[in-house]
C-alpha cells in the first residue's frame, strides 16, 4: 500500500470576528491587518478566495488612510508596507548560515532504481527492487521500502526566507550555495509571501523554495511589456530571474511573482519536524504556499508512479516544471544518509525531457501552404527537445522573424511543449557570428516564381500563383484527399508530390482520369496498390455535399463551416449562385468567410473545376435549403451607441439581428447605420465625420417596420 497525503492542506482560518463601532482606531487597524493577512493566506496558501478583489482593494485602501493619518500606527510588516524605500545601488551579500545545495538529477528509470538502492543500503535495509526489466510489472507497491516525499522542481529561482518571531527579516538568493545576494526588497513585494507568519512561529525558521512565475501571469506579463514596447521575456523562469534582479523594488512590485516552500534552513526555538511531509504541512499552516501536488510513497515503484502521472499532466501544470523531486521522508533517515560533495545523498531530481534547448539556425527557408500562404521555417542543427529530435521550426511571419531579430548563423532557444510544433523562441544575441545573415522575404514565390503579397493588416504574405503554384496544387490535393475531406484512402503526399511533379495531375478532378498504368509507373508502387488506389479514387465519387465543399478548400472554410453551407444552401447550384450576402445569411458565416467564398467562386478556374469533378462523376444526395427567403436587413451592419428612449440596448439588438442585421461594435465606412441615444459619444462623432446615416430609435423603428414590409413570414 502507498501512504498518501495529496493535497494535505491546513484549516481555512477564522474570520477576525466584527469589530464595534466604537473601535479605536489602532483596533481598527489591527483588525484590517488581520482581515488583509487572512484574505491573502485564503488566496495565496489555501487557494480559495473568500472576497472579490474590489472587497479586498477596499480593505486595503482603508488601512492606507488610517496609517496616513496616524503615522504612529505604521509597521513594518502591515500588509501596505511591501515597497517601500528608494532603489538600491547594488545587493548586499548574505552568507548561509545553513548553506544551500543542489540536487543530483536522474534521467532513466534505472537512476530511480538506483537512488532508491542506495537509500536502503544506507539505511541498512535491503531494497527489494524489482529487476530492471521488470520495472512496470510489479503490482504491488513495495510496502517494506523506504519512504519518499514527491513533489515538483519547479523551474524558477531558489530563495531562502529568513524569519524572526514570525517577521520576513531577510531573502537571499541561492548563489554559490555560500553566499547570495539579498532581495529582501524586492521578495517583500511578493503577495503569496507573507511578512509575517501566522500562529505560534519559531524564534528564527530559514524557509527555503522557489519564486516562479505561473504561466498565464507570464503572458500577460508579455502582453504588457509588449504593449509599453518595452522587452518581452523568453520564459516564465527568466521573467523571474530578471524581475527579483530589478534594483528598484517598485518595479519588482508590478512583476507577478509567486512562490513554493520546500525546504528548511536554520531552525531555532522549535523540534525539526519528524518527517519532510509533516514539515511541508507545517509551512502551510504557518501561511507559506506549499504545492499540493506532493505525495508519500514507498520504494522505487511509488517514485516512477509519482513520475509517470506528474509527466502525463506536465502541460496542464499552470506553471513550468524540470522533473520531480523525491527526498528520503523520515528527517532522521535523511541525516543518517547526510550529504556527498554539494547534494544530499537523501534526494534525487527526476528530469523531465528539457522543453528548450539552444541550437543554432542553419538556414532559413519558406514553405508555401494550401491558400498560398508563405511560412519561414528555420532549419536546424538537430537538437533534443520536448523527447524528439527536431530539425526545423515554424517562424510564422516576416514580422515575427523582425520581433524575434532572428538570423541564419544564429544560436537560438527552440521550444517544443506536448504535441504543439516546435517554435525558436529567442535569439542568443551575445553568440550571433559576425557573417550571420538577415532574413529577406522573396518576392517571388520560390516555388513557381508567381509574385508574393501581403495584404494589409495581414501578417502573412501570399503566392499569388494559385493553382497554377506546384506547392499550391500539392497542398490542394493533399487537402482534397483527406479523410475528412474526399477520403481517397492511400494517396499519401509522397504520391501526391509526384504526380504533381510529373505533370501528370494539376488539379482534383485530373484524379479522378488515373488509371492503373499511370499510378503503377510512380516511384515505390507496385500494381496491387495503384489498383487499389484507383478503386479508392472512384469510391470517392460518392460523397456529401459537405465533404464536397470542404474538400475544395476554400480559405476560412472549415469543416464545421462547409456543414453549415451544405446544409443552408442544400444544393451545390445554390451555393454557386450566391452571393455576398445570400452567404452572410449562412449559420456562423460573417464577412470574412463570406468575402472568401465569393471571391473563390468568382475564380472561373475554381468553378472549371468544380465542373469537371461533376462531369468525373462525383455526386452526393442534394437536398431542399433550409434557408428562409432573405431577411430584410441582411448584410447590413448597424452600431448602437448612447441611451434609447425606451429600448434598452440588448432588446435594439435583438430586434436588429432578428431582421438580419449585423450589429457591430465600432464604426467604420462599412457601417450602414448608427443608432444614436442620449449620451452618444466617439461613435456618433465618427459615424458624422464619415458621412454614416444616423438614426434615433424612432428612426430605427421605422427602419424595421418598413423593412418587415417586404419580408415574407
Ligand atoms: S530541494 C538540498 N526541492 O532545484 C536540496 N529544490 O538542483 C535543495 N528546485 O537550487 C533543493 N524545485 O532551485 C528542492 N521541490 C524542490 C525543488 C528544488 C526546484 C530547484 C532549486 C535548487 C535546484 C537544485
Amino acid at each position: 500500500m502507498t501512504a498518501k497525503n495529496e493535497g494535505a492542506r491546513a484549516p481555512a482560518p477564522a474570520p477576525a470576528g466584527a469589530l464595534p463601532a466604537d473601535a479605536s482606531p489602532a483596533e481598527r487597524v489591527q483588525w484590517l491587518r488581520a482581515e488583509l493577512d487572512r484574505h491573502s493566506y485564503q488566496y495565496y496558501v489555501l487557494d480559495a478566495p473568500t472576497i472579490p478583489d474590489a472587497d479586498y482593494d477596499a480593505l486595503f485602501s482603508e488601512l492606507q488612510a488610517l496609517e496616513t493619518e496616524h503615522p504612529d500606527l505604521l509597521t513594518d510588516d502591515s500588509p501596505t508596507q511591501r515597497v517601500g524605500g528608494a532603489p538600491l545601488a547594488a545587493f548586499d551579500t548574505v552568507r548561509h548560515r545553513v548553506p544551500m545545495l543542489s540536487l543530483n538529477n536522474g534521467f532513466e528509470d534505472e537512476d530511480v532504481v538506483n537512488f532508491d538502492r542506495r537509500c536502503a543500503q544506507g539505511l541498512g535495509r535491503t531494497a527489494v527492487a524489482a529487476p530492471a526489466d521488470d520495472l512496470f510489472s510489479a503490482a504491488e507497491a513495495d510496502d517494506n521500502g523506504v519512504e519518499y516525499s514527491c513533489e515538483l522542481k519547479f523551474d524558477g529561482l531558489a530563495m531562502s526566507l529568513r524569519y524572526e518571531d514570525g517577521r520576513l527579516v531577510q531573502a537571499a538568493t541561492r548563489g554559490d550555495g555560500e553566499t547570495g545576494e539579498d532581495v529582501t526588497a524586492n521578495v517583500r513585494t511578493i503577495k503569496a509571501i507573507p511578512l509575517k507568519l501566522r500562529g505560534k512561529a519559531p524564534a528564527v525558521l530559514e524557509v527555503r523554495g522557489e519564486v516562479f512565475m505561473y504561466r498565464a501571469d507570464f503572458d500577460k506579463l508579455n502582453a504588457r511589456q509588449a504593449e509599453a514596447g518595452e522587452k518581452t521575456f523568453v520564459n516564465p523562469r527568466n521573467a523571474a530571474a530578471g524581475s527579483l534582479r530589478q534594483l528598484d523594488p517598485r518595479i519588482t512590485a508590478r512583476r507577478p511573482l509567486s512562490f513554493f516552500a520546500y525546504g528548511l534552513g536554520e531552525l531555532e526555538g522549535a523540534e525539526r519536524p519528524p518527517t519532510h511531509a509533516v514539515m511541508l504541512d507545517g509551512f502551510a499552516a504557518l501561511g507559506l504556499p506549499v504545492c499540493d501536488e506532493r505525495r508519500v510513497v514507498k520504494g522505487a515503484q511509488g517514485l516512477l508512479s509519482f513520475h509517470r502521472d506528474i509527466g502525463a499532466r506536465r502541460d496542464q501544470l499552470p506553471y513550468d516544471i524540470d522533473g520531480v523531486v523525491y527526498k528520503v521522508n523520515a528527517i532522521p533517515e535523511q541525516e543518517q544518509l547526510g550529504f556527498v560533495s554539494r547534494a544530499p545523498r537523501f534526494a534525487l531530481a527526476h528530469k523531465f525531457p528539457a522543453q528548450e534547448m539552444t541550437t543554432t539556425v542553419e538556414d532559413i527557408e519558406v514553405q508555401v501552404g494550401r491558400t498560398g500562404a508563405i511560412t519561414p521555417v528555420a532549419r536546424l542543427a538537430p537538437v533534443f527537445v520536448g523527447g524528439v529530435t527536431v530539425t526545423n521550426a515554424t517562424l510564422h511571419n516576416e514580422d515575427e522573424i523582425r520581433r524575434k531579430d532572428v538570423h541564419v548563423g544564429d544560436t537560438v532557444i527552440v521550444r517544443r511543449a506536448g504535441d504543439v510544433i516546435p517554435e525558436v523562441v529567442a535569439v542568443v544575441l551575445e553568440r550571433r557570428p559576425a557573417d550571420a545573415r538577415a532574413f529577406v522575404m522573396p518576392t517571388a514565390c520560390p516555388v513557381c516564381g508567381s509574385h508574393v503579397e501581403k495584404l494589409e493588416g495581414e501578417a502573412v504574405a501570399r503566392c499569388t500563383g494559385g493553382l497554377i503554384c506546384a506547392a499550391q496544387r500539392k497542398q490542394a490535393l493533399i487537402h482534397f484527399a483527406q479523410r475528412r475531406a474526399m477520403d481517397i484512402d492511400g494517396l499519401g503526399d509522397k504520391i501526391v508530390e509526384q504526380l504533381v511533379d510529373m505533370g501528370v495531375v494539376r488539379t482534383p478532378a485530373d484524379l479522378y482520369k488515373l488509371g492503373v498504368a499511370k499510378l503503377a509507373a510512380l516511384d515505390r508502387m507496385a500494381d496491387k496498390s495503384a489498383t487499389n488506389l484507383v478503386a479508392a479514387i472512384d469510391k470517392s465519387r460518392s460523397t456529401t455535399l459537405n465533404r464536397f465543399i470542404f474538400a475544395l478548400g476554400i480559405r476560412h472554410v472549415g469543416e464545421a463551416t462547409a456543414k453549415d453551407l451544405a446544409k443552408h444552401f442544400g444544393k451545390l447550384d445554390n451555393l454557386l449562385a450566391a452571393d455576398e450576402a445570400a452567404l452572410l445569411e449562412v449559420n456562423d458565416v460573417g464577412p470574412v468567410v463570406a468575402q472568401s467564398i465569393a471571391g473563390f467562386l468568382a475564380e472561373s478556374h475554381n468553378v472549371e473545376v468544380i465542373e469537371q469533378l461533376r462531369a468525373a462523376g462525383v455526386h452526393w444526395p442534394e437536398s431542399e435549403p433550409t434557408a428562409r427567403a432573405p431577411l430584410p436587413l441582411a448584410g447590413k451592419t448597424i452600431v448602437l451607441t448612447g441611451t434609447l428612449p425606451t429600448l434598452s440596448r440588448e432588446d435594439a439588438k435583438e430586434k436588429l439581428e432578428a431582421a438580419g442585421a449585423k450589429v457591430a461594435g465600432s464604426v467604420s465606412k462599412k457601417t450602414d447605420y448608427v443608432v444614436a441615444g442620449a449620451e452618444a459619444g466617439s461613435k456618433l462623432e465618427k459615424a458624422q465625420a464619415l458621412g454614416v446615416p444616423v438614426l434615433d430609435e424612432d428612426g430605427m423603428l421605422k427602419l424595421l417596420a418598413d423593412a418587415g414590409e417586404g419580408e415574407p413570414q
